[in-house]
């Protein structure tokens, strides 16, 4: 691949419409231009892959050559003479536009690109104000869904090939590919089925012209309609730079926003297509309180007292828990632990909620990153460990694969293939309660000293038994290995504000140490179903999804009073005694701290809801009731810290014993591994018409080999069995999985896991047997 690298040191002059430059060898004429200042125009080259050469849009005449040529491909060398704006240079790119517009349709009024559409740009600039063609132009069906989100309009395809490479080159996914050859070329799948991408938005992005259209974006706004106000995505920990687009206070759709710390120009099709929710009819917006057993709307003053008068007369008790946060931001985090911590008395306070739990003293290292995400483009190798980057960090994969361009060599070691494993240069799959094991045995053999290099390490380690030994492992090498960052990669949306605010009962606000016990999420609700517990507040977290009907039941009916707080009435909110909606991120201010400590704002990209509060709102009013001489606030200290760029994450020099090991190998059974994917079917996906569309139906993965000494086929009923608990669903025979082990989505109603364990560890031993 032809990529134009940093490396390049040795200099060629040129002249480029009569000015000189000294650009690095291998520079093309095009971005040499570009760095003079000069517009070329383009279709086809996009900065971010290696040029192409198809469109011809970019000619220009250079001294001593006899025919017009394309600069994007064109390397300078040393003398070249460039020109251009010359008649010949000027008249070629005129007649390339002629010939692009034969066929091309005249419907820039109704095409979704239309006001931002290079095409129409460049035939205003460059183009012939006529055509010299009369014939009837090429028509196709009209626009062709390539899959739930993604439509094509093909007359309107310039067959710049930008979308295809991109699937090639930048993701590795080759969700697109042209069809048919010569005029009768146009895009498609590669089986005529959905594009299979996670990444296909940018597709719509990088399109020069309307042909290929967001599903969701399409005939809501032009872009001169819109307001775009710069955001940061918390649907993930990577925590993307991006645009709200809003018309008339109403979003209309996000853009990726250029971060070369974080993003680069890309999103994930979460973060791409991922607002709709925002306006589901089912969104809540109005107070709820229970009254005669049925939740009622009410209003913000009934409610807010109601909770604070709740949590004033249970208080001497202490049998009070605030869970949630990971949606928040830092701020409204900090004010709800301080709200439990100060004006409810109690230390119970925890963000993990359907996450693994793991005690600050078991965990070895804090989760976050060594390494900024932009310094993934620069690795010389890299050991992924127990993770699935495209599934949870999928923006991270993106910079991965260009350090994989530039020859980093990258290696899987875990419990199944990833489905990047294709462009990785080795893959170790082994059971779940071998990690130790498999890293003394092949870790020596990966590092290479002093070049820049990065573990990643994953849920499949993480939310591990052996977590700590792993990770002493981990860190042993990392400290034997100059230029080796160690990058612990757990966390869900906002976590790592969530964790620096304090929103754990072993952990205060930026670390320090609370003054009393307390329990979290898990105890919490042990002790709600074995003695009784007086209050649960409950912001941004959905508790009932993560136990069966009956065991969610037993705790509700042990728990005196429960308070919601979120956008929809999921399934914890139906239960609850007051229910109170909160503005989501779209609609609020505030910090978010991504995988790598990085500080980002928020902003509101549309209308604020009429009537609805944000969390932090809602916190500080409730304070304000229950003690109306103290308000609730950011302490000083911690609103300095926020002020930071990055918070730079230094993980502790070694990890003290004792390690636990794997006690549950003597057992017989299937050794589980929990892997979380992109598109789940969470509360917020299942209100997202069409992201819950690429939410694929769940299945329970085995190795061929498991299945045939259990008679099994693909598509088989199978019930799963552990802890005395039992569910049912359908196998997938999967060769990228590991002896003895079974893959479990998380995430999905109809393949409930979390009723199997109460802290879903990997490692889990699970009874499989064929349902008759
Ligand atoms: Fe180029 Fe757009 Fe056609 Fe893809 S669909 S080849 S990006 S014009
Ligand atoms: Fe949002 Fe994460 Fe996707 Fe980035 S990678 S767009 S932060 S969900
Ligand atoms: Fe140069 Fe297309 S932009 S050939």
């Amino acid at each position: 691949m032809t990529v134009e690298t940093k490396e390049q040191t040795v200099m060629v002059n040129l002249t480029i419409d009569g000015t000189p430059i000294s650009v690095p060898k291998g520079t093309t004429v095009y971005t040499a231009a570009k760095q003079l200042g000069i517009e070329i125009p383009i279709f086809c080259y996009h900065d971010r892959m290696p040029p192409f050469g198809a469109c011809r849009m970019c000619l220009v005449e250079v001294e001593k050559m006899p025919k017009l040529q394309a600069s994007c491909t064109l390397e300078a060398t040393e003398g070249m003479n460039v020109v251009t704006q010359s008649n010949r240079a000027v008249s070629g790119r005129k007649t390339i536009l002629e010939l692009l517009l034969i066929n091309h349709p005249l419907d820039c009024p109704i095409c979704d690109r239309g006001g931002e559409c290079p095409l129409q740009d460049q035939t205003l600039k460059y183009g012939p104000g006529e055509s010299r063609f009369f014939e009837e132009k090429r028509h196709f069906k009209k626009a062709l869904a390539l899959g739930p989100v993604l439509m094509l309009d093909r007359e309107r395809c310039i067959t710049c090939a930008r979308c295809t490479r991109f699937g090639d080159v930048i993701a590795g996914d080759h969700a697109l590919e042209f069809i048919e050859r010569g005029y009768k070329t146009e895009v498609g799948t590669p089986d005529s089925g959905p594009a299979e991408s996670k990444f296909i938005g940018n597709t719509i992005e990088i399109c020069p012209v309307g042909a290929l259209t967001s599903k969701v974006y399409r005939f809501r706004a032009r872009p001169w309609d819109n307001d775009a106000t710069p955001s940061t995505c918390t649907l993930c920990p990577v925590g993307c730079s991006m645009y709200l687009d809003s018309r008339d206070g109403e979003i209309v759709r996000t853009r990726s926003k250029e971060n070369k710390d974080v993003n680069d120009v890309w999103l994930c099709d979460k973060g791409y297509f991922g607002y709709e929710f925002v306006y589901h009819p089912e969104r809540l917006n109005t107070p709820l309180v229970r009254r005669d057993g049925k939740l009622e709307p009410t209003t913000w003053e009934n409610a807010l007292q109601l909770v604070a008068d709740k949590m004033k007369s249970f208080k001497a008790n202490g049998k009070l828990a605030g869970l949630g946060g990971n949606p928040l931001t830092t701020e409204e985090n900090f004010l709800f632990q301080k709200l439990m911590r100060e004006f409810a008395g109690v230390n119970h306070v925890d963000n993990r909620v359907g996450t693994p739990v793991i005690a600050a003293d078991d965990e070895g290292l804090a989760p976050g990153m060594e390494m900024s995400i932009g310094e993934t483009e620069e690795l010389s190798y890299a050991i992924l460990c127990g993770i699935d980057l495209t599934e949870e960090f999928p923006v991270i994969w993106l910079r991965l694969r260009q350090a994989i361009h530039r020859k980093a060599k990258v290696v899987f070691i875990g419990h199944f293939a990833p489905e990047i494993a294709k462009h990785l240069d080795n893959v170790i799959v082994h059971t779940p309660g071998q990690e130790v094991d498999i890293l003394k045995k092949h870790l020596p053999e990966l590092l290479q000293a002093n070049k820049k290099g990065a573990i990643f390490v994953g849920s499949q380690y993480l939310a591990n038994p052996q977590r700590k030994a792993i990770l002493a492992e981990l860190l042993n090498a990392k400290h034997k290995t100059p230029g080796l960052s160690l990058n612990i990669m757990q966390g869900k949306g906002n976590s790592q504000g969530s964790r620096l605010a304090g929103m754990r009962p072993d952990i205060g606000p930026l670390g320090t140490s609370p003054n009393q016990p307390g329990f979290d999420s898990i105890k919490v609700f042990e002790e709600t179903a074995r003695s009784g517990w007086d209050l649960l507040y409950v912001a941004g977290a959905n508790p009932a999804a993560n136990f069966s009907k009956e065991h969610w039941q037993t705790i509700r009916s042990k728990l005196q009073f429960l308070v919601v707080q979120d956008l929809f009435l999921n399934e914890t909110a139906q239960t609850a005694d007051v229910v109170l909606p909160a503005l989501c991120f779209i609609e609020k201010r505030g910090s978010f701290i991504n995988i790598e400590g990085r500080i980002q704002q928020i902003h509101p990209g549309k209308d604020i809801p009429k009537d609805i509060y944000s969390d932090g709102e809602i916190f500080s009013l409730i304070a304000q009731k229950i003690d109306n001489t103290r308000t609730l606030a950011l302490d000083s200290q911690f609103a300095e810290k926020l002020k930071a760029e990055r918070l730079i994450i230094r993980h502790k020099e070694s990890i003290e014993g004792p390690f636990p090991m794997d006690t549950a190998s003597s057992k017989e059974g299937l050794k589980a591994t929990f892997a979380r994917v992109l598109f789940d079917r969470g509360v917020r996906m299942k209100h997202d018409p069409h992201l819950i569309q690429l939410a694929k139906s769940p299945f329970i993965r085995i190795h061929p080999k498991e299945a045939l000494v259990r008679s099994l086929k693909d598509g088989d009923k199978v019930r799963l069995s552990a802890n005395e608990k039992s569910i049912t669903g359908k196998v997938k025979l999967d060769s990228n999985v590991a002896d003895n082990t079974i893959v479990l989505p998380v995430g999905f109603g109809d393949l409930p896991v979390h009723e199997l364990a109460n802290n879903l560890l990997n490692g889990l031993v699970i009874e499989l047997r064929k349902e008759v």
